[in-house]
């Protein structure tokens, strides 16, 4: 059972590899979906879990400061291209992204944050744990070529709780 909701890990990692994902999230009654290009899927604390980052000045982080869940939906190869692009270009604070993407969004499972109707995998997840991008700990390189602007990325782990199509 537990291996299930690692299922399709295979198309996650090319999946973000490659931006192709939808992070949603929801404070009080708002729903707002980010492009993702990164993220880890994988076991901690013994748990089948997702690990993202998401920049402090993302309107998603603000949402995830009001609640402890997400979930992941994956759009099948070569779908959802235009919804994509506004998802990672456009932010919350300024256009409810749902309704400009013209979603159908479902009722998550195991989640109060719905999912994409369409995509073709989705992951429901409880945050655990969320740790901000230290720049004392972090690789010279890496510091000069991501963080310019000092706007870190927060670390988010949650335990998969729901996987399905
Ligand atoms: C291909 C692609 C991948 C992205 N991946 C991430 C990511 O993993 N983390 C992040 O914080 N922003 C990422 N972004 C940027 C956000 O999607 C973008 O800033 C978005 O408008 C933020 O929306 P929000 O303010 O509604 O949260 C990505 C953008 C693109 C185009």
């Amino acid at each position: 059972m537990e291996n299930n909701l690692l299922k399709d890990s295979n198309e996650f990692i090319s999946n973000i590899k490659s931006g192709k994902a939808f992070l949603v999230t929801k404070s009080e009654s708002n729903v707002n979906a980010m492009q993702i290009g990164w993220g880890y899927i994988g076991f901690m604390w013994g748990k089948p879990s997702i690990i993202i980052g998401v920049r402090h000045s993302r309107y998603t982080y603000e949402q995830l400061q009001n609640s402890d869940e997400f979930v992941i939906s994956i759009p099948k190869a070569g779908e959802f291209a235009d919804e994509l692009k506004i998802c990672g270009t456009q932010s919350g604070r300024a256009v409810n992204k749902i309704e400009k993407c013209g979603f159908e969004m479902i009722d998550g499972q195991k989640v109060n944050v719905p999912y994409i109707k369409g995509c073709q995998y989705h992951y429901e997840c409880k945050v655990d744990y969320k740790q901000s991008i230290d720049p004392e700990l972090l690789n010279r390189d890496i510091l000069d070529k991501s963080y310019k602007k000092n706007d870190y990325h927060v670390m988010i782990y949650g335990e998969i709780l729901s996987s399905h199509e």
